[in-house]
């Protein structure tokens, strides 16, 4: 939990509402809230997804890990403290685009459920749509992925704290969506979750 720190702030009301934007854009803000290992298809079932959605003229936006941390989050490491901060504040960014009615598409290990749990908490108490994805992939097959040579090195001890080799992972208990990544295709995976986000009427 962060403190408050500044003071004699209040909030500022608008005069355009979510229902609003949502009738101008012809959709419902979402989060979709990619987790799992580093390697386990989070950020490629995120880039097909977006893609899929562009061609129905659904407006999404990704926000994805390794993006994020050259940029807005290129002060944080990857001790437990900077990834809880690295989470909090994806988990403000989300909120933000969400409320403007995009289809919001976050890719992050994301390895503490307290974390996540809490990103979850400030979408819902102010009734927006939060989908907790679990990319589902077990650790020997990331491994035999390793698409950037990250668990090489890791297991060469050129990286520490690296997820799933020497940190934990965090298996999520409620997540809206389950994708066992080395058990479906990549189109398969695209379809269960635009079938779900129509059913949620998100896309109307
Ligand atoms: S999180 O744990 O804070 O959610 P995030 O998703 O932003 O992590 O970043 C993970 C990416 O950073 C990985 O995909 C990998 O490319 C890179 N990385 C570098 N060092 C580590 C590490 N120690 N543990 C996990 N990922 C790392």
């Amino acid at each position: 939990m962060v403190n408050q720190k500044a003071t004699n702030v209040t909030w500022h009301d608008g005069e355009v509402s979510i229902d609003d934007r949502r009738t101008l854009l012809a959709q419902r803000g979402a989060t979709l809230w990619f987790t799992g290992l580093s390697g386990s298809g989070k950020s490629t079932i995120a880039v097909a997804l977006e893609r899929a959605l562009m061609n129905k003229k659904k407006l999404s936006y990704r926000l994805d890990g390794d993006n994020i941390r050259l940029g807005i989050n290129k002060n944080l490491g990857f001790s437990a403290a900077d990834r809880a901060e690295n989470i909090r504040r994806i988990g403000e960014i989300t909120k933000l685009f969400n409320e403007a009615g995009v289809i919001t598409l976050a890719s992050f290990i994301s390895p503490y459920r307290e974390d996540r749990d809490q990103v979850r908490r400030i979408h819902q108490e102010i009734g927006l749509t939060f989908l907790e994805i679990f990319v589902d992939c077990d650790l020997e097959s990331a491994e035999r992925r390793d698409p950037k040579g990250l668990y090489k090195k890791a297991r060469a001890g050129e990286i520490k704290n690296f997820t799933g080799i020497d940190d934990p992972y965090e298996v999520p208990n409620d997540a809206e969506i389950h994708l066992v990544s080395d058990k479906m295709s990549l189109s398969e995976e695209v379809n269960f979750i635009m079938d779900y986000l129509e059913d949620l009427n998100v896309l109307s």
